[in-house]
């Protein structure tokens, strides 16, 4: 049996929605669009919702609209992907990577505060896997040392902290639509925020830096004039994404409620599977089940992770690594030379992290098929 990483959950709703869309003759950002953003802030309890056309643009003009400037210094944890880290690079500002949590592989609070210089402007909390970090520990440092937060919720719709969603805790929350992504429609991201200041300006530069409503330019409302006020960026989205974005996010806790099920059945096989350490849930918080992420008890194992993953392969079972500490990555170790002992729990977590499937759409077997193959190479290379 083949059982993929990751396969898109689609539905006939999503193909009638972006039929529509292509019938209509307007295939850039539009109405849909906009339906997107009014749907999706409501769902998540912002003021405002911005759409582009990725997380990371999402994360780039969060950044901008807090005014970033070269030399600035923004925390982020050392557990998450590329984009976190090379926006804050976009302007020549520092990211100061901080070691994570080993349970929650979220950045740790007592982390931020010993990192917290006279020039750090900004923290981007990655909320792991969709599971929310500390926001309330989190929101009080910044407040204490006026710092902005920019939330990376790549992976976190819907999730939700102490019973309200990820999205309207920060100065800035972003997301992502990216293929692999709970809601998915390719290419795509949001921002979200309750301050209207940033709302604006992100519309403005996520267009070209054109003043007002620069879409409806050939619109019958709109007007062959336009003042460019600022350098933006392409970063618009499309009606296409958008309503693929508005069928999914329709079907949106169905879909959540297909992850869940996968997650139950996973930790109830390895309940009992002394070298398996499964994914820390808390109760004052829900994860989107985004990654379904074990870690290997290594000391009750004859075998590395690497080898793990290589056995799972073998019988067709495909995983991940979320993530390579970005610190060892060649550019960040030239940047800032970390040495990894600085970061015991992300050393911990990168040898023994592997992420199993969990898409909707996943069928009983391939599930079945997961446990049986994961718990058979973890009991034949017991210690
Ligand atoms: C933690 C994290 N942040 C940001 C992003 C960037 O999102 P996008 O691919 O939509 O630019 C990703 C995407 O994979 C991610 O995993």
């Amino acid at each position: 049996m083949e059982v993929p990483f990751h396969r898109s959950y689609t539905t006939e709703e999503d193909v009638a929605g972006v039929a529509e869309t292509i019938r209509s003759g307007w295939l850039t950002m539009g109405p849909k669009t906009i339906e997107f953003e009014n749907q999706f802030k409501a769902q998540v309890g912002a003021e405002h919702a911005v759409a582009v056309n990725s997380g990371t643009a999402a994360l780039h003009l969060g950044l901008r609209v807090i005014d970033l400037k070269p030399g600035d210094e923004v925390i982020i944890p050392a557990m998450t992907f590329a984009a976190t880290g090379e926006v804050v690079r976009y302007f020549d500002a520092v990211p100061v990577m901080v070691d994570v949590d080993r349970r929650t592989h979220n950045i740790l609070p007592e982390e931020i505060e010993k990192h917290v210089t006279a020039k750090t402007r900004a923290i981007i909390p990655v909320h792991f896997g969709g599971l929310p970090a500390d926001i309330d520990e989190i929101l009080e440092i910044a407040d204490r040392h006026n710092l902005k937060i920019i939330e990376d919720a790549a992976h976190c719709f819907p999730s939700f902290y102490k019973g309200k969603p990820v999205g309207g805790f920060a100065d800035i929350t972003a997301f992502s639509f990216y293929a692999t992504k709970t809601i998915a429609v390719g290419e795509g991201g949001m921002a979200t925020t309750d301050n209207e200041e940033y709302a604006d300006l992100m519309r403005i530069l996520r267009l070209h830096g054109i003043s007002k409503d620069a879409w409806k330019r050939y619109t019958k409302e709109g007007s062959w004039y336009y003042e460019i006020v600022l350098a933006g960026f392409k970063y618009n989205t499309t009606d296409i994404q958008a309503s693929l974005g508005l069928t999914q996010l329709a079907k949106a806790e169905k879909v959540w409620r297909m992850r869940e099920k996968i997650a139950r059945r996973y930790t109830e096989a390895f309940r009992n599977i002394d070298q398996i350490i499964m994914p820390t849930v808390l109760p004052d918080r829900q994860t989107s089940w985004h990654l379904y992420v074990i870690k290997l008890n290594l000391e009750a194992l004859r075998i590395k992770r690497d080898t793990f993953i290589e056995q799972l392969l073998e019988r067709g079972i495909h995983t991940s690594v979320h993530f390579i500490p970005l610190y060892r990555h060649p550019y960040y170790q030239k940047l800032l030379s970390i040495d990894y002992r600085e970061m015991p729990n992300s050393e911990w977590l990168f040898e023994r992290i592997i992420s199993l499937p969990i898409f909707p759409g996943m069928s009983k077997e391939q599930i079945e098929y997961v446990i049986e193959n994961v718990v058979d190479i973890a009991q034949k290379n017991r210690r």
